[in-house]
């Protein structure tokens, strides 16, 4: 079944935010786990604050056709991104959406063509995770001309009318770059040489990490990132950097940030193998708060891992279902994210659930 969408209008004006803070970014949550920030909102008030209240009319819709939605998935670049394809995939299951999923292999161009065949195939909305933030805008409009609205999770997109897509459900990646150099600034006591893995090119958490981290380090001036190049946010190509950071700088390298889990990950073998302690001769800081970056703070390896939820499917499909419904819609929600260390990893382990 298809439904009315009005582009435009409200949406595009003002661009009202909603906040976010649980564990899987829906309002099915209901257990925050030792927050660290007092400016968290409960998920269920945040649930009611991007949802309307009521259906157009005071009406709820009769019994509809199965909806389909089409689903542009990035990769599987690293243990975050699986977590998120599988949260889009259980919870359209849970709901009895049909999903057509479509995996880009990294590649823009690949999901440019998956968003063509889902308005051929007529599908009712669009979530699409965009690999980078630029060149969306032609394909955007196609869609936008097709009728089909389009759900943002996890990065956004760069365009000049933004009522080309409904919504963006996502975290502040600034925010988790600023939490990584703060953190860093204070075990570090202000002063290192920091090897930054960023991630994909042109990807928005690629960055906006990287401005985060740096505003911050603005302020600590004995902290300097002494190297820094893409890791492309995987393992591989993390340890791969690392090892030719390792060769050129070795003893130089006080401390590592990386733009993701798995680039650390890799980061902290090559560093083992070069024969240094990941850790304690070099300090590791990353972002997602994945399960292997969890048992590598356990193991001591990896110091600090500021969290980015990728548990997106709930709220992705709130959305959908919001404006099938045609309630007003938020331009976007903003998920909220913890920091985990070594402090309290052991005990937070066995909750976590990616
Ligand atoms: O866009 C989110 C980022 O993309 C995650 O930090 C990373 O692991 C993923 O590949």
């Amino acid at each position: 079944m298809r439904f009315g969408f009005a582009f435009g209008g409200h949406l595009a004006k003002g661009k009202p935010i909603c906040v976010l803070t649980n564990r899987t970014a829906s309002s099915n949550i209901t257990k925050i786990m030792k927050p660290h920030r007092s400016y968290f909102l409960s998920a269920l008030a945040a649930a009611a604050l991007c949802s309307g209240f009521c259906f157009p009319g005071g009406v709820a819709p009769a019994a509809e056709k199965k909806l389909v939605v089409g689903f542009s998935q990035i990769g599987a670049e690293s243990a975050w991104r699986t977590a998120e394809t599988e949260s889009i995939r259980s919870e359209a299951g849970r709901r009895g959406i049909e999903l057509k999923f479509s995996d880009a292999q990294q590649k823009q161009e690949n999901q440019i063509k998956a968003l063509r065949a889902f308005i051929a195939q007529k599908v009712d909305a669009i979530i699409l995770a965009p690999v980078v933030e630029t060149g969306w805008e032609p394909v955007l409009r196609e869609v936008k001309r097709a009728k089909i609205p389009v759900v943002l999770v996890d990065r956004g997109v760069t365009v000049s009318d933004e009522s080309l897509y409904a919504t963006l459900i996502a975290s502040d990646f600034v925010q988790e770059g600023r939490f990584a150099a703060q953190w860093l600034a204070k075990k570090l006591k202000g002063k290192g040489n920091i090897v930054e893995l960023q991630g994909t090119p042109g990807a928005a958490p690629a960055i906006d990490r990287k401005k985060g981290f740096e505003a911050v380090l603005v302020k600590h001036p004995g902290l300097k990132i002494i190297k820094s190049q893409s890791g492309d946010f995987t393992r591989a190509k993390g340890k791969e950097v690392m090892e030719a950071f390792l060769k050129t700088e070795g003893k130089n390298i006080q401390a590592v940030y990386a733009h993701n889990d798995d680039m650390a990950l890799g980061a902290i073998q090559a560093i083992e193998e070069a024969g240094f302690k990941p850790g304690t001769n070099i300090v590791v800081v990353s972002i997602d708060g994945v399960k292997g970056a969890f048992e590598a703070m356990v193991a001591g390896k990896l110091n600090c891992s500021v969290e980015c939820n990728p548990l997106l499917g709930p709220a992705a499909f709130d959305a959908v279902e919001s404006i099938r419904n045609g309630k007003p819609m938020l331009k976007r929600t903003i998920v909220r994210d913890q920091i985990f260390d070594q402090s309290n990893a052991k005990e937070l382990i066995a909750s976590r659930k990616y």
